[in-house]
């Protein structure tokens, strides 16, 4: 699957207002913040047992909010859900594509190394190390993935 830019459907007043595709876990009881972690039990979080689905995870003592996609390829990963753009919205991963993209106006979008590769954003984003133990996601949020790891290459 190679990454090209397309633009996910997204209604204006949802581009508008910022308004995610992307849903918030629900179960808020289904992860927590632990030595410089987000760990989330995968039991408890039925939305990321299916590849192509994504959820988002804020609030608690998370540092800043975490966009966490179980993408096609069957693989995790993690990014800081904040877009470089001066809005700061949120992401959604877009299907077929291997890219994030902002669900602002300005639709910035972004390789999984992170990388903006259209639109206004200035930089990358924050890309997160995980790893998969038993039943739990830990996401390393103090830890900067390298590129060749993002981008699946290794
Ligand atoms: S805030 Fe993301 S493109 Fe403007």
């Amino acid at each position: 699957m190679k990454m090209e830019v397309r633009f996910l459907k997204r209604g204006f007043f949802q581009r508008l207002f910022g308004i995610p595709a992307t849903p918030k876990s629900k179960q808020q009881a289904g992860w927590n913040v632990s030595s410089g972690m987000l760990i989330i039990d995968l039991n408890k979080t039925p939305e990321l047992q299916n590849a192509g689905n994504a959820m988002r995870f804020e609030g608690k003592n998370l540092p800043g909010r975490v966009l966490v996609i179980y993408g096609e390829d069957k693989q995790y990963r993690a990014f800081e859900n904040r877009c470089t753009h001066v809005g700061h919205r949120r992401l959604d991963p877009v299907p077929g594509t291997r890219t994030i993209q902002c669900c602002s106006v300005g639709k910035s979008t972004y390789g999984f190394d992170g990388n903006p590769i259209y639109g206004p954003a200035p930089k990358p984003i924050k890309t997160y190390p995980v790893q998969v133990k038993g039943n739990e996601l830990h996401v390393f949020l103090f830890e900067q993935l390298t590129e060749s790891r993002a981008s699946g290459s290794s």
